[in-house]
């Protein structure tokens, strides 16, 4: 078994380079199929969930090779598969996305159902309605199998009953080679659609209004290939940002996009911490203990669902009390458990969190119960007395390229401990 050893009380300090985004990059690796051709794609991000997604693609039939550490060449020309069996699609939850992919490109898909985060129900009947809307028919058969597909594709207009991340992507693949205009009424505005959006552009698509609540998608005959870059993980730099400002550390997170920043860099000031803005970086500090503040999540450009469980930590050794409210998933809170264990004050009660600051964390031994709340364990670990052992780190590496090297070189005492017996992880995407 592998584990996560922290010495805490370090102040983070120093520079960290974000990588790029997990969920962009989950999204343009399966839109590699609609070119039946060769793409170039540079900051790939070393994590696991992308070497999920390139095994995937190759059992379909794709060539995928690293020219690089972090730049992948994939030609999906030769592919003629158009299922993926429940033990790929079980890997992550953008498995999905190979749904609209398949469909798009060869108007048959057959995909099992997704694995991924478990935060209570996780339904899919808005991609659902997406598909069938341009024409599609959509069946789930034994073994949980989503089965899609149409004759042909035919644009029309789309309103989405709630604003799906996942939706909007899945109908974009789907809709990009469809005869006639798509219209996505309530669509997603997430920096990764955008970059999806960029991404099929820059294969020929004809794609409008990414970023804002209607999408166009004017479908084209054809798509090619081309060389793009992954835009910076939103995510991990915010969890950078958290974990600087609780450690009361300096930190200057380099590649990032600040406009995508924005509602964390809000909330960090109205705690206490100084954020300083450039082109391309940002820099937090903190000197003193945090002020208590109250977050709800939202879809973009709200406060990220997925910078909850990070900021709860922080908000966990505030002075006073605070509010946690999460209005995207039912179930978001299983990491406060852990927490507790850590001698933080917390009551969950439905989709809120009542949070009263208490001086410090003590370390313990606790579990990554998903992929951000592994993360918020790690922020936990920074600022806690004695040692923090996290296991089911699996998660963690899901989305996090190298955080033991990264936070190492910030100052932290942490190691990945790997029992005797058990293979060192390596996240190779090779
Ligand atoms: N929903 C439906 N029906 C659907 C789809 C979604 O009711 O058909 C509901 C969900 O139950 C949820 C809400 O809509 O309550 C939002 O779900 P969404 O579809 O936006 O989430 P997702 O696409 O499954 C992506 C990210 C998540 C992130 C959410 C919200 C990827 C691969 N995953 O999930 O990221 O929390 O959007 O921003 O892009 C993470 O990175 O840790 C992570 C969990």
């Amino acid at each position: 078994m592998e584990k996560i050893i922290i010495n805490g009380g370090n102040r983070l300090t120093g520079e960290v380079e974000i990588s790029g985004a997990k969920n962009a990059v989950v999204a343009i690796i399966p839109a590699t199929i609609l070119a039946e051709d060769v793409c170039r794609i540079e900051n790939i991000p070393n994590i696991s969930d992308v070497s999920a997604m390139i095994k995937i693609l190759r059992r379909l039939g794709a060539e995928v090779k690293m020219i690089n550490k972090n730049t992948l060449e994939i030609d999906t020309s030769h592919i003629r598969s158009n299922v993926v069996e429940h033990d790929m699609s079980k890997l992550l939850r953008a498995s999905y996305y190979f749904i609209g992919a398949l469909l798009g490109r060869f108007h048959h898909a057959k995909v099992a159902m997704p694995g991924g985060c478990c935060f209570g129900v996780r339904p899919i009947d808005q991609h659902i309605k997406g598909f069938e809307a341009i024409g599609a028919t959509v069946s789930i058969e034994e073994n949980a199998m989503v089965d899609a597909r149409a004759d042909k594709l035919l644009g029309t207009s789309v309103y989405f009953d709630v604003v799906s991340v996942g939706a909007t992507i899945n109908l974009m693949l789907a809709a990009v080679k469809a005869k006639g205009l798509t219209i996505i009424e309530n669509a997603a505005k997430e920096p990764h659609i955008v970059d999806l959006a960029n991404f099929l552009n820059s294969m020929g698509a004809d794609i409008r209004g990414a970023g804002t609540d209607v999408i166009k998608i004017r479908g084209v005959d054809k798509l090619h290939g081309c060389e793009y870059a992954i835009i910076p993980d939103q995510i991990e730099a915010g969890t950078y940002m958290v974990a600087a400002a609780a450690t009361q550390g300096d930190v200057l997170i380099k590649n990032v996009i600040p406009k995508h920043l924005e509602s964390i860099s809000a909330k960090l000031i109205e705690s206490g911490a100084v954020v300083e803005e450039f082109d391309d970086s940002v820099r937090v500090f903190a000197d003193c203990r945090p002020n208590h503040c109250s977050i709800k999540t939202m879809p973009h450009p709200g406060f990220p669902t997925d910078m909850q469980p990070q900021f709860a930590v922080l908000l966990s050794i505030a002075r006073g009390n605070s509010m946690v409210s999460e209005s995207v998933w039912d179930n978001r809170f299983r990491y406060v458990e852990q927490l507790t264990r850590m001698g933080a004050k917390i009551i969950v009660d439905g989709k809120s969190a009542f949070i009263e600051g208490v001086d410090r964390l003590k370390g313990a031994p606790v579990k990554a119960d998903d992929l951000r709340a592994g993360a918020a364990m790690i922020i936990a670990g920074l600022i806690s007395t004695g040692t923090t052992e996290i296991e089911e780190i699996h998660h963690i590496q899901r989305g996090y390229d190298n955080i033991i090297e990264k936070m190492r070189s910030l100052g932290a005492d942490i190691e990945l401990r790997v029992e005797p017996g058990d293979e060192k992880s390596v996240l190779s995407v090779g």
